[in-house]
């Protein structure tokens, strides 16, 4: 049984009468320990798709299967709880929290999962040792660069050791050093047994990967 399996998904957007199909009967499967990049022209579905496996946009049909539990069968606050303990997200546009610096924002996933503050605080000193920012550690967002807010926000998604990580171009704006230092995390991840699905326009990065998803546009 694999960790991921994405049976005849289909996407279409509803827009005032008319349905933009933008996912056609879309199959695939992922394991432990996979480094997948999933490429494509913009618009192709790419994010819709990295969002409809993260349990945050519903197909319009087909299934979603992790760990054999079909997630869209789940209740919604049940989702909202089980994609925070399995699954970490990194989006192209960090988000991370503005009032809270990076070593805290780091802890927040961890202490919303009942993560006691000390091992909490722990963790994420490791983490943000990982992603070579511990200097940074009192730094509000605002005080760091673009490529010191991605690395934080790669070191959040890994907080709560996530099964599957899903990055959504997490190297988009970064410069080569950056870049590379996101994906030699990501691929440490993969190494250690975690599944890491990598939307991607760089061809570097894609190279790097074992697994190669296209999509197209409909
Ligand atoms: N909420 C929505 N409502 C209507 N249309 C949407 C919605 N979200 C996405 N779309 C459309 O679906 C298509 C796929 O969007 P998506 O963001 O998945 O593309 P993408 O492959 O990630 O592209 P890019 O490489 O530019 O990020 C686009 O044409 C977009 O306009
Ligand atoms: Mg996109």
């Amino acid at each position: 049984m694999s960790l991921l399996e994405i049976k005849n998904v289909s996407k279409s957007f509803d827009m005032k009468g008319s349905s933009l199909n933008v996912i056609n009967d879309f199959n695939f499967t992922a394991e432990k320990g996979d480094l997948i990049a999933l490429t494509g022209p913009s618009g192709a579905g790419k994010s819709t798709l990295l969002h409809i496996i993260g349990g945050l946009d519903k197909p319009t049909k087909g299934n979603v299967i992790f760990n054999n539990i079909d997630i869209y069968n789940m209740k919604e606050t049940e989702l909202n709880v089980y994609r925070g303990k399995n699954m970490g997200f990194v989006f192209q546009f960090h988000y991370l929290l503005d009032d809270f610096t990076a070593i805290e924002n780091i802890m927040i996933p961890m202490l919303i999962h009942n993560v006691s503050k000390r091992d909490a605080e722990k963790r994420a000193e490791e983490l943000i040792k990982s992603v070579c920012l511990y200097e940074r550690r009192n730094h509000y967002p605002s005080e760091l660069s673009g490529g010191e807010q991605q690395r934080i926000a790669v070191a959040r998604a890994l907080s709560n050791k996530p099964e599957i990580i899903l990055a959504d171009e997490p190297t988009g704006n970064l410069d080569k050093s950056n870049s590379l230092a996101v994906l030699d995390i990501l691929k440490q991840q993969a190494e250690n047994g975690v599944c890491v699905i990598i939307v991607t326009h760089d061809e570097y990065i894609a190279t790097e990967c074992k697994k190669h998803i296209v999509m197209q546009k409909l």
